[in-house]
């Protein structure tokens, strides 16, 4: 029999290639997001009555929640919106998986912990306390998914690369200011591990396919700052004759505060045998051939 899933926010960065790998895995897949088109049902995960109607109707075996309102900043100016849509968000869909008694995977984020710990955090590492609302909704989702499941997955990720025309991060901002600035400047106080969208999506399979529920990290391998990123997108895009400055984050003050380090290492993948992600800069590269 066919396997059937719901994908919440598969009209994002990480739906874009998550929802086509896992079709080509021989899913169903009921692909859904705030918005509707023809590839996408309407679904806000933020109305229970509504999203309980959908998961039963469907009849999914399992639910990838990838829906959030990843806006950092946005999240700062309007806490309601954040912890309405990142944590009563993901109770509604825990709700439904407890309903049906099938399993969740929920989609989080490195920036879930204190931002110290320059040389990464692993799955042992106590989350918290988050620097951000957007980080402490995050976390608050992954306390609700751990109170009302025992069939979850928890992935955390890094700072998400790829999405291609759904990109709207780092990489896609600096790909678009070389466009027509021949000087550009890049953060070198703030530490993260760039997930590429296409890794990150093949290692959501992997995990779920081995089938040990629980929490795990799964980024590109390697730690490295805003300006290490840019400088790499620099050489594979072969730009010449680019000035990068680097500069601290004071440079480009923000509404949210971002922590200082929200790099993740992949220590139960290792432990598992099952780190088979590439390090950030052979991702990138690929990534970058392919918009460019
Ligand atoms: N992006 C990163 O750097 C990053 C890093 C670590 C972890 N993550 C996590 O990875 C997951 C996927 O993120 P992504 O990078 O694919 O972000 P994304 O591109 O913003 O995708 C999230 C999708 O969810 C949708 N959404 C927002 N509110 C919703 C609601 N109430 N009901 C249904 N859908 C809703 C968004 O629509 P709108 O665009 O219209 O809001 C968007 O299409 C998220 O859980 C995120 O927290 C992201």
């Amino acid at each position: 029999m066919q396997l059937k899933a719901i994908v919440t926010g598969a009209n994002g960065m990480l739906g874009d290639s998550f929802c086509p790998l896992l079709e080509n895995k021989g899913y169903h897949v009921v692909a859904t997001d705030i918005i509707t088109n023809a590839r996408i049902i309407k679904l806000d995960i933020k109305n229970l009555d509504k999203t309980m109607n959908v998961v039963k109707r469907e009849k999914p075996g399992i639910i990838f929640h990838l829906a959030a309102e990843t806006d950092v900043d946005k999240c700062e100016l309007n806490e309601k919106h954040a912890y309405e849509t990142n944590a009563k968000g993901t109770e509604n869909i825990a709700l439904c998986c407890k309903e049906l008694d099938i399993p969740m995977v929920y989609i989080s984020t490195g920036s879930v912990f204190d931002g110290e710990k320059e040389d990464g955090y692993t799955e042992e590492d106590v989350a918290g306390p988050p620097v951000n609302i957007y980080a402490k909704s995050k976390l608050e989702g992954e306390k609700i998914v751990k109170s009302l499941l025992s069939k979850y997955y928890i992935i955390r990720a890094g700072w998400m690369i790829g999405g291609y025309n759904k990109d709207k991060k780092f990489v896609w901002k600096i790909v678009e200011l070389l466009k027509t600035k021949k000087e550009i400047s890049a953060v070198i106080d703030k530490f993260g591990t760039p997930t590429f969208t296409k890794d990150f999506s093949k290692g959501i399979y992997d995990i779920i396919t081995k089938g040990e529920y629980g929490l795990y990290h799964s980024v590109n391998n390697g730690i490295c700052t805003r300006f290490d990123i840019a400088k790499k997108i620099i050489e594979y895009l072969g730009k010449k004759n680019i000035i990068l400055k680097p500069v601290d984050s004071r440079a480009f003050p923000m509404p949210a505060p971002r922590p200082k380090s929200e790099a993740l290492i992949n220590h139960k993948l290792s432990s598992m045998g099952m780190n088979n992600m590439r390090t950030w800069q052979e991702a990138l590269k690929e990534y970058i051939e392919e918009i460019k």
